[in-house]
């Protein structure tokens, strides 16, 4: 069994109850990221990610109103105090089409954030990796925030 002080306490559930919910989330990370990181969003059809995406933009100093599910561009770039570059990969056939478009090199600089993060899971840095599961269920939202390796996370919802 490993010694108790290296057990990672499960992260907690933080509710999303409306859009200011989800800004509070979004400007906590924001506060929290670095160039280099890599924000994983996962969670089902309307679950919330581009939202989230949309408020960090803006947090970073980036135009957010331009930040929508990428379609045809399967990657977008915003140009803030810190630059943000949003993958959908939903559309993308798996990890190899990620590094396709060239998302190592651009997100080198960048805070990354890739909506349907599992699908490319193996192309991201796991030591840069930040882990947000959201979830969307009988009309509530929710998400579950997972720093990378070594990272602390003190973001508390209820005091925000
Ligand atoms: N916490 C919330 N409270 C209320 N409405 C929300 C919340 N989060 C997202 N929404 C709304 O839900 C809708 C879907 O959100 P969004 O497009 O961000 O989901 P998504 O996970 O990116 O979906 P997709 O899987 O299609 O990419 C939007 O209209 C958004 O305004
Ligand atoms: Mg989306």
């Amino acid at each position: 069994m490993p010694p108790a002080h290296s057990i990672t306490p499960a992260s907690p559930v933080i509710i999303l109850a409306d859009l200011a919910a989800v800004a509070r989330l979004a400007q906590a990370l924001a506060a929290e990221t670095e160039p280099g990181d890599v924000v994983a969003l996962d969670g089902p059809l309307g679950a919330g990610k581009t939202t989230l995406v949309r408020f960090a933009v803006a947090a970073l100093g980036g135009e957010a109103e331009q930040v929508q599910s990428p379609t045809f561009t399967l990657l977008h770039q915003y140009h803030g105090r810190v630059p943000v570059v949003h993958v959908d990969a939903y559309r993308l056939a798996g990890p190899d089409a990620l590094a396709g478009l060239g998302f190592d090199e651009l997100a080198e600089n960048a805070v990354a954030f890739v909506e349907w993060a599992e699908r490319v899971l193996p192309a991201l840095p796991a030591d840069r990796l930040w882990r947000v599961a959201l979830a969307h269920a009988d009309g509530h939202r929710s998400a579950v925030v997972t720093p990378p390796p070594g990272r602390t996370w003190a973001f508390h919802a209820e005091t925000q």
